[in-house]
């Protein structure tokens, strides 16, 4: 890459991030503070939308009762977080490897400082709201933890930001439900809505990133970028909700599963929520037909 080139890249960053160091010193939230964290749950809120569980629609959610369906919703959604927080605690990581022994004078690197203090306090806000919940831990499959260990510890570039842009593309659609639904719990819709706010600058940050990145990698960089971006997009994708909130909710694991994974309206949810994602990927030339059958089969596109 010639010094041009490089030069180039950071003055488009620095440009990008001066603006989100703005935008994020005129807004931005402390969920300690912001979150009324004392006020009683009533009974009959739902953890998330409905129509963001996993069984809405199906035969078994027909069969529910109504204080099961609220209790599902609750296990969902803590599942969801914990599975953020885990990926919170990677692009910590992957931030920061990122940005280490880079000059501390350039915007991009005060940014990316500025996110992984918000990807903290997001976790916080998150374990927060589990406890309250009463919710256990869940954990993604041991195997997914492990790859993503390699990962974090790995991916450099467009290569860490491509799945940090996914899993924030992801989350995004559906906590702008959750932050206006009026029959969830306060608790889900207020740290929603400081996820939203703050997600949106990050999920620029990552699209400048990985443009830089790409923008002078030949066909087989690109493809390799590609496929690593799907594997970690299946993987997230089957990460979100832990299989284990059906066998604590008091229902059959292995016909919830079957009736989740073969749920059209789930299918429609997820394509829905990857719109935007899915439009970026086309537009950096990282949809290839290579990677198009991993988007299909967890239908992401
Ligand atoms: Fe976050
Ligand atoms: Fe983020």
């Amino acid at each position: 890459m010639t010094a041009a080139t490089l030069f180039r890249e950071q003055a488009t960053i620095d440009d990008v991030t001066a603006r989100l160091l703005e935008s994020s010193a005129a807004l931005s939230y402390d969920p300690q503070t912001e979150v009324a964290w004392d006020e009683p749950i009533p009974d009959d809120h739902y953890g998330l939308n409905p129509e963001w569980s996993t069984l809405f629609g199906t035969r078994l959610w027909d069969e529910m009762s109504e204080e099961q369906r609220v209790l599902l919703t609750r296990h969902e959604v803590g599942s969801i977080m914990q599975t953020g927080i885990w990926f919170e605690m990677m692009l910590q990581q992957l931030i920061l490897r990122d940005q280490y022994a880079k000059n501390p004078a350039n915007p991009e690197f005060r940014f990316a400082l500025t996110e992984i203090a918000d990807e903290c306090r997001h976790s916080l806000m998150f374990a927060r709201t589990c406890d309250v919940l009463g919710i256990p831990q869940y954990l993604p499959p041991r195997a997914t933890v492990e790859l993503a260990r390699f990962l974090k510890s790995t991916a450099r570039a467009e290569q860490a930001y491509g799945p940090i842009l996914i899993a924030e593309e992801i989350l995004d659609v559906m906590q702008r439900d959750w932050m206006r639904g009026e029959n969830v719990v306060h608790i889900v819709r207020t740290t929603s809505k400081i996820h939203v706010v703050e997600e949106a600058r990050h999920m620029k940050f990552a699209r400048a990133e990985i443009k830089a990145g790409l923008e002078n990698a030949g066909r087989f960089r690109r493809e390799m970028s590609a496929r690593l971006f799907a594997g970690a997009a299946w993987f997230i994708a089957r990460a979100m909700v832990s299989p284990e909130v059906y066998v604590n909710v008091g229902l059959d694991k292995e016909r919830a599963l079957d009736e989740a994974r073969n749920n059209p309206h789930r299918k429609a949810m997820m394509r829905l929520s990857c719109v935007h994602l899915m439009d970026f990927l086309a537009d950096c030339g990282l949809l290839t037909r290579r990677v198009m059958p991993i988007y299909q089969s967890v239908h992401m596109i």
